[in-house]
């Protein structure tokens, strides 16, 4: 795999954080892009989020399986395994099927801490198939994307864009098949 030359620290490089975005958002497509492994496509996601974004303490997936949002692949301190749709901060932008920040979580009802250093999160909801679909309302849920701070109001409105960005790259270049998630369950091919 040829990655080498977009793996540099890039917040140590001076970008905007629109630029940063768009530098990470090539560093994932060729991360990604290259692997047909649903989980090592996602483990490989969050250690480059996690390696490239200052001021994170958590970042990773939860996972629509069984009816319930259930860990997957993350950098961070171990964390609560099932979240119930509806529930926390993930399992609410699941429902809603938009992405949510809060700038701080203790402000939010119903937030589940994982970890008590987490002050401020961004969540993304993750969907099977091209968000330029015919119905995009009708996109599978196949999970989230999690992203934690221990800083009060870490996800601006450009983060916020960004991170979303991210999430769209990994909902179309994810082989979530491999997962045996709800969504892919009745799926030959993806
Ligand atoms: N805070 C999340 C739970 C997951 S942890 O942040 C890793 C929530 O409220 O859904």
């Amino acid at each position: 795999m040829s990655i080498s030359t977009n793996l540099a620290p890039l917040h140590l490089a001076g970008l905007s954080v629109p630029d940063f975005y768009k530098e990470l958002s090539a560093s994932l497509e060729a991360l990604v892009g290259s692997e047909s492994d649903g989980l090592a496509q996602l483990a490989n996601a969050c250690a480059l989020i996690a390696q490239q974004l200052p001021h994170l303490n958590w970042v990773g997936f939860y996972l629509l399986k069984g009816g319930e949002l259930v860990v997957g692949p993350f950098q961070g301190n171990p964390a609560c395994t099932r979240i119930r749709l509806g529930k926390g901060v993930c399992g609410t932008a699941a429902v809603a099927r938009q992405p949510i920040v809060v700038d701080d979580v203790d402000a939010f009802p119903g937030h589940i801490a994982c970890d008590a250093a987490s002050k401020s999160e961004f969540v993304a909801p993750l969907f099977l198939g091209d968000a330029h679909s015919a119905d995009p309302a009708a996109r599978p849920l196949v999970g989230v994307l999690d992203v934690d701070s221990p800083l009060l109001a870490r996800f601006d409105a450009e983060h916020a864009s960004g991170l979303a960005g991210l999430a769209d790259i990994l909902s179309r270049r994810v082989h979530w098949k491999t997962l045996g998630l709800d969504a892919t369950r009745a799926e030959s091919e993806i």
